[in-house]
């Protein structure tokens, strides 16, 4: 199959991505509300992708996204900057969920797990890989190949770091808490906190240098009120592990520490962004 194809629900059973663990998440989850919530509020994401795409013109474009999740705010920029915009995932739900948001007219998508792209090279001339890496296990250096191949001009990688999470300058005991119990529930899950601190030399020994420039960057926020993000994540991710074997135990007290901090809200410093783009010479 050389080309993206519509978001079509016989499509997505003939395709068996459900025979081999792809990466921590399970391809038939659902798009909950509360990952809608979550990426909702958090606009630094998109921020620092728009921040990252100001360096390109892609009117008339396409923009390949894979790992979309159902959240449309970044489809909406691309195609407010007259782009193509072109999701994909391996949940069946999550691009449901952006089928429905962005509208499906000559809308195009493909369910593709991002370790294996059923696409030729070159394909899209950008491609957009956002948190998505962290869940991919020992099969991140595989992802960002496919990843860098399908793409013709740039791919950008933007992945967070919760290293900022542990080096508060005062001690918060609720975000000692929070970060505590998710390090948990990321290790049963094989979710990978720290991706954004590995992620320039994890790209760097995946594309040949000869063919490709590459830019790092690194995009944080100052101390702010930022409890609310950590209050929707949580529940977010209770949500997301409710029927996990062996992470479920854990949502119940995520649910009631999301409430702790929603009711006590305070000033931290945010994870950090770490980004690279990388643009074929
Ligand atoms: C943390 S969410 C990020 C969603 C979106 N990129 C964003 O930044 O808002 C990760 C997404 O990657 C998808 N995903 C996980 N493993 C994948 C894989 N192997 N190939 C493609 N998508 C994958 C998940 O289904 C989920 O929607």
């Amino acid at each position: 199959m050389l080309f993206p194809r519509p978001v079509n629900k016989e499509k997505v059973q003939e395709v068996k991505i459900v025979e081999k663990r792809v990466s921590s998440y399970n391809p038939n989850a659902g798009f909950s509300a509360e990952e809608a919530e979550y990426y909702e509020i958090f606009g630094h994401a998109n921020h620092v992708s728009c921040k990252l795409f100001d360096s390109v013109d892609v009117a008339g474009r396409t923009v390949f996204d894979p790992g979309c999740g159902g959240e449309p705010t970044f489809a909406r920029e691309v195609l407010l900057r007259k782009g193509v915009y072109i999701p994909s995932d391996v949940r069946y739900a999550a691009l449901e969920a952006m089928g429905n948001a962005v509208g499906t007219g000559g809308f195009l998508a493909d369910l593709t797990d991002l370790a294996a792209v059923p696409l030729m090279a070159g394909a899209y001339d950008f491609t957009h890989v956002r948190m998505v890496l962290r869940h991919l296990g020992d099969r991140k250096e595989e992802a960002v190949r496919e990843a860098v191949r399908v793409t013709g001009i740039a791919a950008f990688f933007l992945e967070l770091s919760w290293q900022k999470l542990l080096e508060q300058d005062f001690h918060i005991p609720l975000l000692d808490a929070f970060v505590g119990l998710n390090m948990e529930i990321m290790k049963q899950l094989d979710v990978d906190p720290f991706m954004g601190d590995s992620l320039e030399d994890l790209v760097r020994s995946a594309c040949p240098e000869k063919e490709f420039g590459f830019f790092p960057g690194v995009y944080g926020r100052d101390q702010g009120p930022y409890s609310q993000e950590l209050v929707k994540l949580g529940r977010m991710i209770a949500s997301q592990i409710d029927n996990h074997n062996t992470a479920k135990r854990f949502a119940q007290p995520l649910r009631q520490l999301s409430a702790r901090i929603e009711a006590q809200p305070f000033s931290f410093t945010p994870p950090d962004f770490h980004t690279i783009t990388v643009f074929r010479l």
